[in-house]
C-alpha cells in the first residue's frame, strides 16, 4: 500500500512555493471551499480573478467561470482542476446558434450571463452574473430593445425587477430547474417558522415562495443577517457549507429537487475534488488556453460588466 497524501498540507505548501491563489465556488465540495484563498459567487471571482498579482490562478469551478478569469487576467497561468466542467447554460448555447438568434434580432442590446462561452461573450454587448443582472439590465438605454442569454428564467426574474422587455435565449440550468415546488410547499407546511431563499436560476412557480431571491453570495449574507433562524435553502447545497460557518446556530433545510435525491448538487461542479486539485497544481494541468483574438473579443463586455457594477 502505499503512503496517503495529505491533499491539505501538499496544496498549502504548492500555494506558496508556485505563488498561486486559489479561486473557488460555493458550489464547490467543503473540502475544496476549505483550502481555497477566496471563495465567492461568479461577480466576486471574476473581480479577485482580474486583481489578483498571484503569478498562478487555480480556479476552482467550471471552466466558463475559468476562462472569465483568462480574460480578465490574461498575463496568469489559469488553471482548472477537470477541463470537463462545463455548465448546462453554457454547453447549451452554442456560439452558432447563438449567432443565429442574434441575426434574427438586428440592432437589439445584447446582454449575456456569465454562464456561457468566451465565444458566446465575445458577440455580445455586456455580460452580467446573476449578483448584477437586475443593475445591468437598468442601464441600458430605454430605446433599446435587448436580448438575453442564456437563462431563460434568470431572465424573466430580470424582466420582472426592471420591467424592461427581453427576448430569452431558452436555456436553463439542470439543477435549478429541477427542484419540485411540490415538495417546496410541502416543507413550507412543516416548518411554517422558516424563510424561503431561493436562486434566480429557479423556475418562475418555485420562485414565487421565496421571501428573497438572490446570487450565492446575496443568499449567504441574507441568512446570516436574517433575525430567523431557519432557512429552506433553494440553491446548489454546496453554499450551505458557508451559511453554516457564518450563522452556525441557524438551521437550514436544502430544498429538494424533484427526483430521489435529498438536496441538488450540480454534477459539473462536483467534478473538482481535493485530489484533482493537488495533481493540477503539481502537474501544472489542465491549463486554461484560449486563442488571442478571442480573449480579445470577450474582454470589452467583461469589462463593462465590471464597470456598470460600482
Ligand atoms: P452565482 O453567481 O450566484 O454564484 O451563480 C453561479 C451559478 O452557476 C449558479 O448556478
Ligand atoms: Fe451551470 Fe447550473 Fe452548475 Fe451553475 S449549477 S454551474 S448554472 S449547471
Amino acid at each position: 500500500m502505499g503512503a496517503t497524501v495529505d491533499y491539505e498540507a501538499e496544496i498549502r505548501a504548492l500555494k506558496r512555493s508556485m505563488n498561486a491563489v486559489i479561486l473557488a465556488h460555493y458550489y464547490q465540495e467543503s473540502e475544496v471551499q476549505d483550502v481555497a484563498d477566496f471563495v465567492g459567487d461568479s461577480l466576486a471571482l471574476a473581480q479577485a480573478a482580474e486583481k489578483t498579482d498571484a503569478d498562478v490562478i487555480v480556479f476552482c469551478g467550471v471552466h466558463f467561470m475559468a476562462e472569465t478569469a483568462k480574460i480578465l487576467n490574461p498575463s496568469r497561468q489559469v488553471l482548472l482542476p477537470d477541463l470537463k466542467a462545463g455548465c448546462s447554460l453554457s454547453d447549451r448555447c452554442p456560439p452558432a446558434a447563438f449567432k443565429a438568434f442574434k441575426e434574427k434580432h438586428p440592432g437589439a442590446f445584447v446582454v449575456s450571463y456569465v454562464n456561457s462561452s468566451a465565444a458566446v461573450k465575445a458577440m455580445s454587448d455586456v455580460i452580467c452574473t446573476s449578483s448584477n443582472a437586475v443593475k445591468i439590465v437598468n442601464q441600458i438605454p430605454r430605446d433599446r430593445s435587448i436580448l438575453f442569454a442564456p437563462d431563460q428564467h434568470l431572465g424573466r426574474h430580470v424582466m420582472k425587477q426592471t420591467g424592461r422587455d427581453m427576448v430569452l435565449w431558452p436555456g436553463s440550468c439542470i439543477v435549478h430547474e429541477i427542484f419540485s415546488e411540490k415538495k417546496l410547499v410541502q416543507l413550507k407546511v412543516e416548518h411554517p417558522d422558516a424563510e424561503v431563499v431561493a436562486h434566480p436560476e429557479c423556475e418562475q412557480q418555485v420562485l414565487r415562495h421565496a421571501d428573497f431571491i438572490g446570487s450565492t453570495k446575496a443568499l449567504l449574507d441574507y441568512v446570516v443577517k436574517s433575525p430567523k433562524s431557519k432557512f429552506i435553502v433553494v440553491t446548489e447545497a454546496g453554499i450551505l457549507h458557508q451559511m453554516k460557518k457564518g450563522a452556525p446556530d441557524k438551521t437550514y433545510i436544502p430544498a429538494p429537487p424533484d427526483n430521489g435525491c435529498a438536496c441538488n448538487e450540480c454534477p459539473y461542479m462536483r467534478l473538482n475534488t481535493l485530489e484533482k486539485l493537488y495533481r493540477c497544481m503539481r502537474d501544472r494541468t489542465p491549463e486554461l488556453v484560449l486563442p488571442a483574438d478571442l480573449q480579445g473579443a470577450a474582454l470589452a463586455p467583461l469589462k463593462r460588466m465590471l464597470e456598470w457594477s460600482v
